[in-house]
């Protein structure tokens, strides 16, 4: 028992540090900012949708929780498809997607459950150069990923910094080419897409966060009649 009870303390830290042994960048991101997500909702579809779905969604249900007008929705969401009853799902051939990539784009509907809002913020930050990979670069959250940087243009590109370390050489930082202004705004899209990621994960989260507090308002209210109620019954008795 004891032998056991010690293993699993030793095993603990190694659980934590599944991620590829780095330690994760918080998103901290809100899910009831809507202007957040509408940014969210927009980089996914113009940089991810090529390859990823999510077909758990439906574009007309985005558009209700965030506030897009089906107008809206169709002219600058809807690139895929015509109706915005319709999930969000690709056009890609999954054969040809295996063949392009080595392995096929997984749908990214419940990703934020799967992976963790702060894995996925630190994957968007972590893709470095790297000659020795198909794609050129590779991310220090999912080592040798078989994604590209589909979000260079906005982020630059980062170059790994070498560091020595008993004989082996391990990467200390990554270091960004580019300008400070870019890095900042770079940070707010990654925050505003794994806000996104992290809604489409559980749509309902929206209205059970509000009405969780619509029915503990009630409760408190509730609670002061049941107080008065109960001294008015007492005071017979007494
Ligand atoms: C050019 C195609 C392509 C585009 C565009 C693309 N991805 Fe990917 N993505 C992939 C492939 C292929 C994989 C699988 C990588 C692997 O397993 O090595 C992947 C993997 C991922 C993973 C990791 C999934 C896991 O296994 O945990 C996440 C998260 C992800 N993509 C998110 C995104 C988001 C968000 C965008 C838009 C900003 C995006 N991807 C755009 C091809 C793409």
């Amino acid at each position: 028992m004891k032998k056991l009870i010690t293993t699993l303390i030793l095993l603990l830290p190694s659980i934590g540090f599944a991620s590829g042994g780095i330690e994760l960048q918080h998103a901290n991101n809100d899910i009831n900012d809507k202007a957040s997500l509408k940014a969210g909702a927009e980089l996914f579809v113009n940089y991810c949708m090529g390859c990823h779905s999510a077909n758990y969604v439906r574009y007309k249900r985005i558009g209700q929780d965030i506030g897009i007008s089906d107008e809206e929705l169709m002219k600058d969401f809807m690139f895929n498809t015509e109706k915005v009853g319709d999930t969000m799902s690709v056009a890609m051939d999954k054969a040809d997607s295996a063949r392009w990539f080595g392995v096929t784009p997984p749908d990214l509907s419940v990703i934020a459950r799967a992976r963790g809002t702060d894995w996925l913020y630190t994957y968007f930050m972590t893709f470095y150069l790297d000659s020795s990979r198909p794609l050129g670069v590779n991310n220090l959250a999912f080592p040798d990923v078989g994604m590209p940087h589909v979000l260079w243009e906005r982020q630059g590109w980062q170059e790994p910094v070498y560091e020595e370390h008993g004989g082996h050489k391990v990467i200390a930082s990554l270091q960004l080419i580019g300008s400070k202004e870019k890095a900042e705004q770079y940070e707010t899209d990654v925050r505003n897409l794994v806000n996104f990621l992290d809604y489409i994960g559980e749509p309902a989260k929206l209205q059970r966060l509000a009405l969780g507090w619509k029915v503990m308002a009630f409760l408190f209210i509730f609670l002061i009649f049941a107080i008065f109620l109960k001294k008015e019954y007492w005071r017979d008795i007494k």
